[in-house]
């Protein structure tokens, strides 16, 4: 059943978790998230990583503005060793929102002129840190699908119908469309570009994104969209569409990262879910199944992908299980369960999936925010029992952006900056409003 969070001690949080049943591991320290991070040739400074997390505070051509500058050299400053840029579309019909990142041949010399000002920055930050090596960043490149507007209406570009997630949006089947195959093969040309184009504006890599019910996340789960070579009940066809995007920057790019934000688990009855036990039909209890995910893994990294950054759930229709919270958005629900249980399921998915892969990749795990002061300790604890190899914040990033000097410094996060996870920042991402953290950011507290 839910709770608020009170913990006042490591303890008592420990004392919970065992109440609870739990197997979130929690450390005495934080040493681990010090070690650097070999691969490839490329080495990771630390083991603590910004999550993506829409700004909604772009330019009209998608280019980044000065408050998208702002985010990431608070971000630069904090000393994360890995900073994933926010979803950035790789169409105009694609976007969630008419200010949300987009990146074309027209705009990119933008990003790279950001990104070079965000990259000096950490720089220092990790030297005066005595992290010899260089953050490394990604952009995250996303097509809304379900999720798209156009003309700032909602316009869901689906891969498939269903009557609950157009519930949850509050549209119905009449408004948007669903995909067809020819339009996800332009598209899968499109989004190879704008990876090539990511690397020309100066990024270490790219992520595909399919997660969170977005188009890639939703044809993963496409049982239903019949007659379709992207559709129906076999995972080969399933995962086409991300595979092909992979395989056409295959060989192309040597030390290019190329990446995935991969949603494990969405937590949708089946036949609509990835990562859901077939026979399940109600959202409680949530039944994992990780057979298809780990197929996934494995068959993404022969095709040369070598890290994937784990989430899950599907934050318009069970954000619980994406982001464990303790007060929800303006008329949302209150969590059906204990946000430790969520915080569990979420990292221990990882963790699950780490178990079944090979040794040298590379998983990133989310979902830390909701521990606030005490998210260090399980951080440790989850590299420290080899769950993960990097641990990746979102909400906290946008209330306390210096958590990872914190932790380096003082080995805790700071209590009174600490995100308190009151879904404010999801409220103006809902509202189509900038997004920021309402509670500890004074831009934001007065945008409220
Ligand atoms: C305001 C907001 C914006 C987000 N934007 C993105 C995004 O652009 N891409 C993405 O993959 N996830 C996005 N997320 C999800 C976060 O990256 C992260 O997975 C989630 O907040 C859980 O991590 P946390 O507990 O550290 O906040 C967003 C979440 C929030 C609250």
């Amino acid at each position: 059943m839910f709770e608020p969070f009170t913990y006042k001690s490591l303890e008592a949080i420990r004392k919970k978790i065992l109440d609870l049943d739990l197997s979130l591991p929690l450390s005495n320290n934080v040493e681990a998230l010090k070690q650097p991070l070999e691969f490839k040739k490329i080495s990771i400074p630390n083991r603590l990583s910004i999550q993506p997390m829409e700004g909604f505070d772009a330019k009209s051509n998608g280019a980044p503005s000065e408050l998208t500058l702002r985010r990431y050299k608070r971000y630069a400053k904090g000393g994360a060793g890995l900073i994933w840029f926010e979803a950035t579309s790789i169409v105009e019909e694609g976007r969630s929102n008419p200010h949300q990142l987009m990146l074309t041949e027209k705009n990119y010399k933008e990003f790279r002129n950001i990104l070079s000002l965000v990259r000096n920055l950490s720089k220092k930050t990790l030297n005066n840190l005595d992290f010899p090596n260089n953050c490394i960043f990604i952009l995250q490149l996303n097509h809304s699908g379900r999720y798209s507007k156009y003309n700032n209406k909602k316009y869901p570009i689906r891969a498939y119908h269903n009557q609950e997630l157009d519930h949850a949006l509050g549209t119905t089947e009449k408004e948007g469309k669903v995909i067809t195959d020819e339009e996800l093969e332009d598209l899968e040309q499109i989004w190879i570009r704008k990876a090539l184009l990511a690397k020309e504006a100066g990024f270490d890599g790219v992520d595909i994104k399919a997660c969170h019910g977005y188009l890639i996340s939703e044809l993963l789960s496409s049982y239903k969209r019949l007659d379709s070579k992207y559709g129906g009940f076999s995972l080969k066809k399933r995962s086409l569409f991300l595979k092909n995007i992979i395989k056409g920057l295959q060989n192309k790019n040597n030390k290019f990262i190329i990446t995935t934000r991969l949603g494990v688990f969405d937590g949708i009855p089946y036949p609509y879910g990835f990562g859901v036990k077939k026979n399940q039909n109600s959202i409680l209890p949530l039944t994992v199944d990780l057979k298809e995910p780990i197929e996934l893994i494995n068959t993404l990294n022969d095709l040369g992908v070598e890290i994937f950054n784990i989430t899950a759930g599907n934050p318009h229709y069970n954000p619980f299980v994406t982001r464990p919270y303790d007060t929800p958005i303006k008329g949302g629900s209150i969590p059906p369960e204990h946000p430790l249980i969520s915080v569990d399921r979420i990292l221990n998915l990882c963790g699950a999936i780490k178990s079944e892969i090979k040794n040298e990749i590379i998983t990133i795990s989310s979902g830390f925010s909701y521990l606030r002061q005490y998210a260090g300790f399980v951080a440790s604890g989850l590299i420290e029992k080899k769950k993960t190899d990097i641990c990746g914040f979102g909400r906290m990033a946008l209330a306390n952006p210096e958590f990872p000097k914190q932790l380096f410094q003082t080995g805790i996060i700071n209590k009174n900056k600490s995100c308190i996870t009151c879904s404010k920042c999801s409220e103006f991402m809902r509202y189509g409003k900038e997004t920021g953290c309402a509670i500890r950011d004074p831009l934001y507290r007065k945008k409220d």
